[in-house]
């Protein structure tokens, strides 16, 4: 593990339930059981707060801590954009077989955003 990884392992960012969220969405992993929550509080499209609960490995609660911090500030649609790869390119290499640690929070992000979608289609008025 890479010091920058163990970092955010150690003083992870943005590890929190949040109650005024706007929206949450979920991710995971069937192969090893690793499930994560991703809390966004969205103001005119754009993510002013993002914070998520990890149950999972080191390598999982660093990157989505990473995450969390990389799609803050962001349109949904560019926060959209940002890649398991991107993730793991901020925080450098990782072993193959942690490679799936980083998608999950991309895969929170999608779950979120339509679950957001959903409620203002859904949503009268
Ligand atoms: Fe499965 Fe890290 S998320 S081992």
């Amino acid at each position: 593990m890479n010091d920058k990884i163990k970092e955010y392992f150690k003083n992870p960012r943005n590890l929190e339930v949040m109650a005024d969220a706007t929206v949450m969405g979920q991710g995971g992993d069937p192969g090893c059981g690793d499930y994560i929550e991703l809390y966004l509080k969205i103001e005119k499209d754009i993510i002013i707060k993002a914070s998520a609960m990890v149950a999972g490995c080191p390598y999982a609660i660093a990157t989505t801590s990473a995450f969390t911090e990389m799609i803050t500030n962001q349109s949904l649609d560019d926060a959209m954009m940002i890649s398991g790869d991107r993730v793991v390119s901020l925080l450098g290499d990782l072993p193959e077989e942690k490679i799936h640690c980083s998608l999950m929070g991309p895969e929170a992000l999608r779950n979120a955003a339509h679950n957001y979608i959903m409620a203002r289609i859904c949503t009268p008025g």
